[in-house]
């Protein structure tokens, strides 16, 4: 069974979608991991940062998207059912071992299901939160269940904020990683996700546990960088701060434009670099937590 593994932060802008992409593109060419990468993020900057645009509006066309397997929880009897065997696509950027469930940019969104659920639970309140509880627990899970033996990592890109399929893909994973900017409105975002979290583990509905935190940075420390980066550490551990950070390079911003990781772009930028040493520390990281790591084919 493969690890599922949530990269989240509740601020925006912060690398989480750089991070998925480029950390699966390592652990796939590097270490001869099967990655599978979810988009669950309606400005689907993953699926764009592994494909090109006309390509994702043929898969959008043809509703061969994350949008088609959410619709198909909710209308389980709609004739056209796609399994997410077919949904996926293999061997994204022709890496063998990479694949990609992508996203789309028209997804339900929470009020939109609020309506939905409202209008099937007696306007009661109590019922009304425990479909929506049983929503969250179940709709990621049961998307993903029939691939995970198929993967040593299913990666899940996130929007920023605290949304039902947020909420949903953190109850199904096992780990997660917290990207951030050593600035203090990322660590405001650490912050909520934490309590987030915190509370789905106080009512039992997760076990997610934290690998660790991976701040990019500019490379210079500025003393409000050293500042905050000691704050988190005081907070979190030394344990679960990455030693390797990202440093802000341009050919991880240009990879995205030729819709592919920066390992295949510019492999000697420090930016590939950094993300080859980054897999390794992820990899050291996850086996002193669990002692067993998914074995490369
Ligand atoms: N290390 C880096 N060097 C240069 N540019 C970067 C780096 N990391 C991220 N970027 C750029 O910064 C922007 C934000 O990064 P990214 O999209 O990964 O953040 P995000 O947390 O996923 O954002 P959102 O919350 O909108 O999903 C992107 O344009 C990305 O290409
Ligand atoms: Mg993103």
């Amino acid at each position: 069974m493969g690890y599922v593994i949530s990269i989240v932060n509740m601020k925006g802008g912060v690398g989480k979608t750089t991070l998925t992409v480029n950390l699966a593109a390592s652990l796939v060419k590097d270490h001869g991991m099967r990655v599978l990468v979810v988009d669950l993020d309606m400005q689907v900057n993953a699926t764009l940062s592994l494909m090109p645009p006309l390509q994702f509006a043929k898969l959008k066309q043809d509703n061969r998207t994350l949008k088609q397997l959410i619709n198909q929880v909710f209308k389980p009897d709609n004739d056209s059912q796609s399994s997410i065997k077919q949904i996926i696509i293999a061997n994204i950027c022709q890496i063998t071992g990479f694949d990609l469930l992508p996203g789309d940019i028209e997804l339900y969104n929470d009020f939109v299901l609020a309506a939905l659920i409202y209008a099937h639970s007696s306007k009661n309140q109590l019922e009304f939160e425990k479909s929506w509880n049983n929503l969250e627990d179940y709709l990621l899970k049961s998307i993903i269940q029939p691939v995970i033996q198929d993967y040593d990592f299913i990666l899940l890109d996130f929007p920023p904020g605290d949304y039902l399929l947020t909420r949903s893909g953190i109850i199904a994973s096992d780990f997660y990683l917290i990207p951030a900017k050593p600035e203090p409105l990322s660590v405001v975002g650490m912050g909520i996700l934490e309590g987030n979290i915190n509370q789905l583990k106080d009512k039992k509905r997760c076990t997610i546990s934290l690998i660790g935190i991976i701040f990019s940075s500019l490379g210079h420390s500025t003393n409000m960088a050293l500042h905050v980066k000691n704050r988190v550490t005081a907070e979190f551990g030394e344990e679960q701060i990455f030693n390797t950070e990202i440093p802000m390079n341009v050919a991880i911003a240009k990879a995205v434009d030729e819709s592919k990781p920066v390992m295949l772009t510019e492999p000697r930028s420090t930016g590939a670099k950094a993300f080859t040493e980054l897999a390794k520390e992820f990899l050291q990281k996850l086996s002193q937590m669990t002692n067993r790591l998914p074995n490369p084919p």
